[in-house]
């Protein structure tokens, strides 16, 4: 195994985004409006995304962060054109599922929303940028949410897989990868947010975010299905918030509790990869009470359309105690964690650690040997502009360090990691608090949390810093 000071070749260097905390243009060009259309800024946030505050009972004045977002509706050429500036070699980012059917369920999709992400595809190729595009990212028609209850009904699927239908067609011969769900796992713990569920009063929330977990997993299944029929080549993805759990201390119970925070997540990876529901959930499902409604043929379906590799979100590792009262807690990607004092903190309060992303890594690659792709990653903080200029050595630092301890996975470790995309390459909306002083790009743009500001771009330092790691493949980070 080599162990030289660059990453493999054909490395998949670039950055990520989603239609709903960067796109904007929630009322041009034909698009129906759509779950992030109905999340607002402030107070309420949390408990909207949560499901368990109506959007319908927020006060007339709330600020919707996301419909105008960063404008990339308007902006993408020149957004673009930084990306091909800095050699990316991918770019992640995903459709506005209501820009193509404005209720999901028209019978034929919005043409001025396809050509928005035609030309997008296009000028990605023409560059030599591979695209990888997410299908669902926090998002999906308003109305399906309001006619349907969103996933917990099966009708949702079948208007998912038209939707699927029209972006492999369309793409076929200049898409390769694909991700079917943006952070499946997310259900459990925002489930407004992840997939558009509100509870109603007196509901078993259990039960009802399980059933809808199987039907996005029944909807990944089918949707893989499709694909291939399309075009053998697709390469399909499922896509995790991950990070490693450690227990709080050697104290077996702590342990024990890592275990099964862990499993929380790996469910999802492990029906999708192996292919069946595995045994430590069905005895949990039982245990709870909980029977999923499931159609003859799910488990076959489950069984035959697994994904071919496994992508994820990385910002942290995360700690838990057995014991409620142990320890402090802090900030992280909303799984709750306590304080790691082994770990610095972001402003935010979320853990930085290195290590935990070789870490993570191993766990995956060790219970999948199947391809990694790093498709989140970043430092979200505060930058100062200042004669046009940023200069964000601490996000150098954070990514130089994640990016060593990739390289460590892969040479070290012989994990197969096959690209990296790290988030918000272009500043966007903070999509846990709705700011957008909470910034991960490589370019500033000129927006404030207010909503106000120019949108105009500049390039931080960090642009000509990832610039060059891409151009060395990495061995930049070795000087
Ligand atoms: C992931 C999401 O959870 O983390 C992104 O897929 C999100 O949508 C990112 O933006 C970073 O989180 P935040 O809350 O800092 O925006």
């Amino acid at each position: 195994m080599s162990t030289k000071k660059c990453f493999p070749n054909n490395f998949l260097w670039g950055g990520a985004t989603a239609a709903n905390q960067y796109e904007g243009g929630y009322n041009k060009g034909g698009k129906g409006k759509a779950l992030v259309d109905v999340i607002p800024a402030g107070e309420n946030r949390r408990e909207v995304m949560e499901g368990k505050f109506h959007y319908r009972d927020l006060p007339n004045d709330c600020l919707y962060p996301g419909r105008e977002a960063v404008d990339f509706y308007h902006h993408w050429e020149e957004d673009i054109d930084y990306m091909i500036e800095m050699g990316f070699k991918v770019y992640r980012f995903s459709i506005s599922w209501s820009r193509i059917f404005p209720t999901g369920e028209e019978e034929t999709p919005n043409q001025e929303g396809l050509d928005f992400y035609k030309q997008i595809v296009r000028k990605l190729v023409d560059n030599g940028i591979e695209p990888l595009i997410t299908i669902c990212h926090f998002d999906m028609p308003l109305h399906l949410i309001e006619k349907y209850g969103s996933w917990r009904d099966r009708k949702v699927i079948d208007a998912y897989l038209r939707y699927c239908r029209v972006l492999f067609e369309t793409f076929k011969g200049k898409v390769r990868y694909w991700i079917t769900f943006n952070e499946i796992n997310m259900l459990l713990h925002m489930p407004f947010m992840g997939a558009g569920i509100m509870f109603r009063p007196d509901e078993d929330q259990e039960k009802v975010k399980y059933q809808v977990a199987h039907h996005e997993l029944i909807a990944s299944a089918l949707a893989t299905k499709l694909a291939k029929e399309i075009d053998s080549d697709y390469q399909i993805g499922c896509m995790l918030a991950a990070g490693q759990f450690y227990p709080y201390s050697s104290d077996p119970r702590d342990v024990f509790d890592a275990l099964e925070k862990n499993r929380a997540t790996f469910f999802f990876s492990d029906v999708q990869v192996r292919g069946h529901y595995p045994d430590y959930t069905k005895q949990k499902l039982d245990n709870l009470g909980i029977t999923i409604d499931m159609l003859p043929g799910d488990e076959e379906l489950l069984q035959e359309n697994t994904v071919d590799f496994i992508s994820f979100s990385y910002y942290a590792s995360r700690l838990t105690s057995a014991d409620p009262e142990a320890g402090e807690k802090t900030a992280g990607n909303v799984i709750p964690t306590l304080r790691n004092p082994h770990l610095e903190i972001s402003p935010w309060g979320w853990q930085i650690d290195p290590l935990g992303l070789r870490i993570t890594l191993n766990a995956l690659y060790e219970r999948y040997e199947k391809p990694l792709f790093i498709v989140e990653n970043g430092l979200g903080t505060k930058d100062e502009l200042v004669d046009g200029k940023v200069n964000d050595d601490y996000r150098i630092d954070y990514l130089q360090k994640h990016m060593l301890a990739m390289h460590d996975a892969i040479t070290k470790d012989g994990v197969r990691l096959i690209g990296y995309t790290s988030w918000g390459c272009v500043d966007l909306v903070s999509a846990s608090t709705g700011q957008m002083s909470k910034r991960y790009g490589y370019i500033y743009v000129d927006k404030n949390d207010d909503g106000s500001g120019t949108l105009k771009r500049y390039r931080k330092k960090s642009f000509d810093w990832y610039s060059r790691v891409i151009a060395t493949n990495g061995a930049s980070l070795f000087e």
